[in-house]
């Protein structure tokens, strides 16, 4: 059986029925399921809580919506101005969700949450409207096959389900582990292609301790109840390295693993990431200094930034390393007055003279937490 047959029969069993099996013990904000339906909490199959990253105003995208729970969690928190859209590809999962839109919508006084059907892995293909496509005209031959893929490829280039760069926070319930393996990279690809510059990413997955061997994955029902597709824990940190993310970020690790099977240890976790400003390198004569506690660190892209240190830095990685998660770990120190934008990026541990940036604008806030 394919893996994508069997997680659909899993799922629609899911929205039918509560499946105990499926169900991995999680401590939500009891506020935010006061305004939920019995049902959507009760259908509950996540391992982790990515609403907590949620921040007034954003563009949410859930992947693997299900029954909708964390989407209509997120929305109390996105606010009027906010929108929350959960994709996911199983008509039952997708109609239980949509059952309490109205309902919702007038608890929360605006309707900011939408349902698409998708594949969390293609996330420009518009599955709904493939469907009418193939409605009228289906495939029975090369010919029509190849049209099918013609008009694939042109809706997702002119009317994409989620168009590159729209999203503020990509979040996702213990889903990514049920897409396969050989799709695992550009599912991320994809999380990276929707994000805005500066966007985040708060994925609770499950993660095996050690590989997860061929006849553990071959299996339908460990594979559709989120054990054997897990990511190995470091291919889950690389997968998103690999894609382009910063600020690649083990938030939460439960302690205890929810299964272990053939002392393999599979366990909840959640991954914050962040998409930075681009790649263009623009020296104007900015600085940062690392904070500590380490004596070094180093970046994605290969910045060295020794304790205590003034280094030069380009303006956009100046950007990302005072707005961004990194934003407590680093003093930013701007030119007093920017020098002409030169297309040049410091080589690592390149130190800026205090002289060149006194009387700089400093930047030292720790966003509200302690800073070391
Ligand atoms: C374990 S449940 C989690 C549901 C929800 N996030 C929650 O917290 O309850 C997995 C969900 O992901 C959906 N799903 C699995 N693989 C998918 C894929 N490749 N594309 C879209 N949805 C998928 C399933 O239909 C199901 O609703």
């Amino acid at each position: 059986m394919s893996v994508e047959k069997s997680v659909r029969e899993r799922y629609s069993e899911g929205a039918r029925e509560k499946q105990e099996a499926l169900c991995c013990p999680v401590d939500y904000d009891r506020e935010l399921l006061k305004l939920l339906p019995r049902e959507i909490i009760d259908k509950d199959y996540g391992c982790g809580d990515p609403s907590r990253y949620v921040r007034k105003g954003d563009t949410v995208l859930d992947l693997g919506s299900g029954g909708g729970k964390i989407c209509y969690m997120a929305a109390q928190l996105v606010g009027p101005r906010g929108l929350v859209i959960g994709v996911d590809m199983n008509d039952d999962m997708l109609a239980m969700a949509r059952k309490y839109q109205s309902e919702m919508a007038e608890k929360l006084g605006g309707d900011r949450v939408r349902f698409h059907k998708g594949y969390i892995q293609d996330l420009a293909l518009d599955v709904a409207a493939m469907e009418r496509y193939l409605a009228e005209r289906p495939v029975t031959d090369a010919a029509s096959l190849a049209a099918l893929k013609s008009w694939q490829a042109e809706q997702r280039k002119t009317r994409p389900l989620i168009a590159d760069a729209s999203v503020d926070l990509v979040i996702s319930n213990c889903v990514l582990n049920l897409v396969a393996d050989d799709e695992k990279s550009q599912l991320v690809r994809e999380i990276f292609r929707v994000l805005k510059p500066g966007g985040r990413v708060a994925i609770s997955d499950i993660v095996a301790d050690e590989p997860v061997s061929r006849h553990l994955k071959d299996d339908p029902t460990l594979w559709s109840g989120c054990i054997s597709g897990a990511f190995e824990e470091r291919e889950f940190v690389r997968a998103f390295e690999q894609a382009g993310f910063s600020a690649v970020c083990l938030d939460k690790w439960e302690v205890e693993p929810w299964q272990v099977i053939e002392n393999i240890e599979f366990r909840a976790v959640t991954l914050v990431a962040f998409k930075g400003y681009g790649r263009e390198c623009l020296d104007r004569g900015h600085a940062v200094i690392y904070r500590g506690p380490y004596a070094e660190v180093r970046d994605e892209e290969g910045h060295i930034f020794p304790r205590g240190e003034r280094i030069a830095v380009c303006e956009r990685t100046f950007r990302t390393l005072t707005e961004g998660p990194y934003q407590k770990h680093f003093i930013g120190i701007e030119p007093k007055i920017p020098a002409e934008p030169v297309a040049w990026c410091a080589p690592p541990g390149t130190r800026r003279p205090a002289a060149e940036t006194k009387g700089g604008r400093q930047i030292a806030e720790c966003g509200g937490e302690k800073c070391c």
